[in-house]
């Protein structure tokens, strides 16, 4: 690789809790940010904030769940910026409730937006980075995926199918330059952790050896390592991240 290039970052989901601090890290460690965002209203809020606080990042919209969208959008990116580099495979949804009462409809969205659109946008990338010998993929998964949750069947399926994903898919482009590696959180304060009730969030918390939550700047100084081109020989991992509310 040339070592003065800027290297190309998407991350899915950028404009959210946790992609909005790996977006800022990895501007401010040097990567072309290519956001990807969904709900149009929203990004342009993100936007003008982002730019208010002065950080430079280009933003492409396309729900991850559509493979032709995500296809679309990476012909774009590569058009427009240049080849990606790395990805965050960051985009992600819950829809709890116990399993028993569980619909279809919240088992499907939770499958397509936080594990088919892990498809929809590797399978979109994987071949150029093997093409030009160098990739960074790193899957945003949970501590959720690693154990289980009280009314996150389908979260936790998801989630821990993210990883099986990760361990194959490291396998299988190791002698291309391409890392492939899994970060569980804990659980963040993000809008997602926040809307958990309040009353199951205490109890939660006080499952957690550090006291409190995790930061999200927490987990994108972790992204950052991991996107960077000095771990080439970390792949197939899953980092949790959790304060210790799961070891094993
Ligand atoms: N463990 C055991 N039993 C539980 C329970 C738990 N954690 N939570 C609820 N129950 C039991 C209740 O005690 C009650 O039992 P009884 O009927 O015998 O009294 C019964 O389940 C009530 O269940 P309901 O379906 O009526 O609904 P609820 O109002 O209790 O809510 C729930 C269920 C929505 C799943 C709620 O438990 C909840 O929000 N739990 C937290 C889920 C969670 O952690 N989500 C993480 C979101 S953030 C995220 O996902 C990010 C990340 O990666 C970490």
């Amino acid at each position: 690789m040339d070592t003065n290039k800027k290297y190309v970052a998407l991350v899915t989901g950028g404009t959210g809790g946790l992609g909005t601090a790996i977006c800022k890290r990895l501007v401010k460690d040097g990567f072309h940010v290519v956001a990807n965002y969904n709900n149009q209203d929203k990004a342009e809020k993100w936007q003008a904030q982002m730019q208010n606080e002065g950080y430079k990042m280009d933003m492409y919209q396309a729900d991850v769940c559509d493979y032709g969208k995500v296809e679309a959008m990476v012909q774009h990116i590569e058009s427009e910026i240049g080849p990606i580099d790395v990805l965050v495979n960051n985009a992600g949804i819950t829809r709890d409730g116990q399993f028993r009462k569980m619909s279809m409809e919240d088992w499907d969205a939770v499958l397509q937006t936080n594990l088919y659109s892990v498809f929809n946008c590797t399978r979109n990338v994987i071949n150029q980075m093997i093409n030009r010998n160098y990739g960074r993929i790193i899957n945003i998964s949970s501590v959720n995926g690693q154990r289980g949750q009280f009314g996150q069947a389908n979260y936790s399926a998801a989630k821990a199918g993210m990883h099986g994903f990760t361990k194959t898919l490291a396998m299988e482009v190791a002698k291309k330059g391409i890392t492939v590696n899994t970060i569980s959180p804990g659980y963040i304060a993000t809008d997602m952790v926040m809307a958990v009730p309040e009353e199951h969030r205490n109890k939660i918390v006080a499952e957690i050896p550090v006291g409190r939550l995790g930061g999200t700047e927490e987990i994108a100084h972790l992204v950052s390592f991991l996107a960077s081109k000095e771990t080439s020989f970390i792949t197939g991992a899953n980092y949790a991240i959790n304060g210790g509310q799961h070891v094993y």
